[in-house]
């Protein structure tokens, strides 16, 4: 069941440093990662996997110090690219065309509205649209590694230009966003005995 899932997955603080993904299970939360919606389908962000233990350490110091980190098995960085722009969306378009057979032409519209909306946001828009679209991937990732009984803690606290720098991420037409350290629970975080704090869902919907 999703709830026994949703109830069983935690921000994971202690990470058993001996236990690593599988192949098969990096593949998985990939494929987690390639099928999340997004806006318009244009993903317009990339995910570094790191398990490099040396990269991840250095990363460490610049995280506030923070241990999952270091002892997850494996970093997803979220990064959205930076100027997101028409020649983006043509290759989305030309993948459209490549992947389902139909015409160029069919997708005129499409292509148009696309076109309209990147064309519409400023630079902070853009940069803002681009992060949004990497958290709803986050979400999708923390939700399905918990049916996968693999550990994950979203991560916010770094500091962003560190990041940038150890990982030239400028270079590469990437800005950081978010963090999922994954990975597998130590029997000593205490954490996973915390009960769920929430607000109730009278606080939380409005129904009309
Ligand atoms: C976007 C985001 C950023 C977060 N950043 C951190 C972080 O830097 N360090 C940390 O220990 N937990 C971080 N968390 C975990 C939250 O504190 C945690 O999800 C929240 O308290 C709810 O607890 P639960 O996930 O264990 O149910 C983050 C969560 C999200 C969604």
């Amino acid at each position: 069941m999703i709830i026994d899932a949703l109830e069983w997955r935690y921000a994971t603080k202690i990470f058993d440093k001996t236990k690593k993904l599988k192949s098969n299970q990096l593949v998985e939360l990939e494929k987690i990662v390639q099928l999340s919606a997004s806006s318009f389908g244009l993903q317009p962000y990339k995910v570094l996997i790191i398990s490099n233990q040396e990269l991840k350490d250095k990363l460490k110091s610049a995280s506030f110090g923070q241990l999952q980190i270091s002892d997850a098995s494996h970093l997803f960085l979220f990064c959205s690219m930076i100027d997101f722009n028409k020649n983006d969306v043509d290759a989305f378009v030309d993948l459209n065309v490549k992947t389902t057979g139909n015409t160029k032409d069919s997708f005129k519209m499409y292509h148009e509205m696309m076109d309209m909306k990147i064309g519409s946001m400023n630079t902070e828009e853009n940069a803002s649209w681009a992060a949004r679209q990497s958290y709803i991937a986050l979400g999708n990732l923390l939700t399905a590694a918990a049916e996968m009984k693999i550990d994950i803690c979203p991560i916010e606290g770094f500091v962003p230009q560190s990041y940038s720098e150890i990982l030239n991420l400028n270079e590469m037409g990437l800005k950081p966003i978010v963090i999922a350290a994954i990975g597998f629970r130590s029997d000593e975080d205490k954490y996973q005995h915390s009960p769920k704090v929430r607000k109730s869902t009278q606080d939380l919907f409005i129904h009309i």
